[in-house]
């Protein structure tokens, strides 16, 4: 699919997303990935969200982590995006309109980023990744989870995201971006992965 129909897929899927069993699924990827975060940043300050969707996991990080002072979500989908602002009203979360691969946030802004099941559709995954290791801050940690596994081969090959799909690649793209060796957490069902990735204490930005 190309980016451009991907992401209108989104627009459109946007009010409905949150529905039925397939809304479920997503809601307990999201609440394990909050879960995974936490536990590698127990008390994280400043959070980014990489393609929030309707902004669920931002949501349940405010309420699980009341350290945080800032709250970002950002997707290509304005859509997607107005429902993560209406419920997130009231908190100090912020979403906006961008890809991974151009974030508007400067340098060392975060010191945790997450993104769920959105990788494999960014068009670029290794200019999001370097991104994301530039947003980041000195010892910060990305948490990346996505479906991450050979049995997945028509996302890797079809996906926008080209083979991001792969955790071999997935890896060599962290790697490439100035990450430390991720490591590899298994998230639900036994496609669902997290890559735990932290950018050296040492800026690489
Ligand atoms: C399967 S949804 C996941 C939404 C949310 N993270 C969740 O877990 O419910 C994938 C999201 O990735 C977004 N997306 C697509 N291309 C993207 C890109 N280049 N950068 C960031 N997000 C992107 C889509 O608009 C969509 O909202």
């Amino acid at each position: 699919m190309s980016r451009s129909r991907d992401i209108d897929a989104y627009r459109r899927r946007a009010t409905s997303y949150d529905a039925g069993p397939r809304g479920g699924m997503h809601a307990r990827i999201v609440s394990r990935t909050a879960t995974l975060a936490l536990d590698t940043v127990p008390r994280p300050s400043r959070v980014l969200d990489v393609g929030c969707g309707t902004g669920l996991l931002l949501k349940e990080l405010l309420e699980r982590a009341p350290s945080l002072t800032r709250a970002l979500g950002i997707d290509p989908a304005s859509e997607m995006v107005e429902i993560a602002a209406r419920e997130n009203e009231g908190s100090f979360a912020r979403f906006s309109v961008e890809t991974a691969e151009q974030l508007s946030a400067p340098n060392n802004s975060f010191d945790l980023i997450v993104s769920s099941t959105s990788f494999s559709h960014w068009h670029d995954p290794g200019q999001g990744l370097k991104e994301c290791a530039r947003v980041l801050a000195p010892g910060g940690y990305l948490v990346l989870v996505d479906v991450f596994s050979t049995l997945a081969l028509p996302i890797r090959l079809f996906g926008p995201g080209g083979a991001a799909g792969s955790k071999e690649r997935a890896s060599r793209l962290l790697d490439a971006a100035g990450f430390e060796r991720a490591s590899w957490h298994p998230l639900f069902a036994s496609v669902i992965k997290a890559a735990v990735a932290q950018k050296p204490a040492r800026s690489v930005a």
